[in-house]
């Protein structure tokens, strides 16, 4: 079973990585992510069964780098994750152009590019996992552009998830809740206080992977979000600890 995870290096990338390595003695996994020290734990651990490529994927000629190095080192692809990606709590009006770009090149970009350009390297049987959020069911006003992103994505895999079908190909969408990574320290808190841990969100993929299920939220109670919405009712979400924002 041959593997491609964007995002290895930390929190759900890193935990999925783990899990299938340790779980599926077969799976030979290349993950993707900025942090090569991160990233070269996990090969020292596990030899040869894991090896990565260190690209920004913000960037379009690192996104086609990815693309050339994933058909070098693997030639075929039976799961694909899509799990990079990031936020930032700002205000809607205090986007600068860059944080725009950077989102929207991270959390849409890239995994509509990985999925264009390697799923000619995927066959029957093979599964696209795109790491959305159950945050796009209602309007996270604080995290305003990556809900928009997220919102691209999945549009575009609902999409894709019709358009693979006949291939063979199983498309699944991941809606996580709050979990419990550097997500929201990255995105501009000091940090959260619970969540669901990253090896649960982990567990879920992977189940859902082996049971070829189009979608799996985490919480499973958050399903209920599906029925309700989309209305994009406001989430003020973490607005009490406005306090810990960084300057
Ligand atoms: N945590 C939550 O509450 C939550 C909830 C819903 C959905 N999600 C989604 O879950 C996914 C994983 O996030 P996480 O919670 O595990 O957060 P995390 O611990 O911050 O991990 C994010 C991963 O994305 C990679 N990444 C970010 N920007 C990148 C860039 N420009 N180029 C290449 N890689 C980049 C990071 O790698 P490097 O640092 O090495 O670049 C890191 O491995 C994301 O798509 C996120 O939107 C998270």
């Amino acid at each position: 079973m041959r593997v491609v995870v964007t995002g290895a290096s930390s929190g759900i990338g890193r935990a999925f990585c783990e899990l299938i390595l340790s779980s599926r003695t077969e799976a030979k996994v290349l993950g993707v992510g900025r942090n090569e020290a991160k990233l070269n734990e996990l090969k020292l651990k596990y030899g040869g069964r894991f090896d990565y490529v260190v690209a920004d994927l913000s960037i379009i000629g690192e996104i086609r780098r990815v693309v050339d190095e994933v058909k070098r080192c693997l030639g075929s692809v039976d799961v694909l994750v899509n799990n990079a990606g990031f936020g930032t709590y700002k205000d809607v009006l205090n986007h600068s152009d860059d944080d725009v770009l950077g989102l929207v090149g991270v959390n849409f970009v890239a995994p509509y590019v990985l999925v264009r350009d390697l799923v000619g390297c995927m066959g029957r049987g093979s599964v696209i996992v795109n790491v959305l959020t159950a945050g796009i069911y209602v309007l996270m006003v604080e995290l305003s552009m990556y809900g928009a992103s997220k919102l691209a994505l999945y549009y575009v895999t609902e999409v894709l998830r019709r358009r693979l079908k006949d291939r063979g190909i199983t498309v699944v969408s991941v809606f996580p809740g709050v979990v419990s990574t550097e997500f929201h320290r990255r995105a501009g808190l000091r940090g959260i206080s619970g969540g669901v841990p990253a090896e649960v969100v982990a567990r879920a993929i992977l189940k859902a992977v082996e049971e070829r299920r189009e979608e799996v939220f985490i919480p499973k109670y958050l399903k209920v979000l599906k029925v309700v919405g989309p209305k994009l009712i406001p989430w003020y979400g973490f607005k009490l600890s406005k306090t810990q924002h960084h300057d």
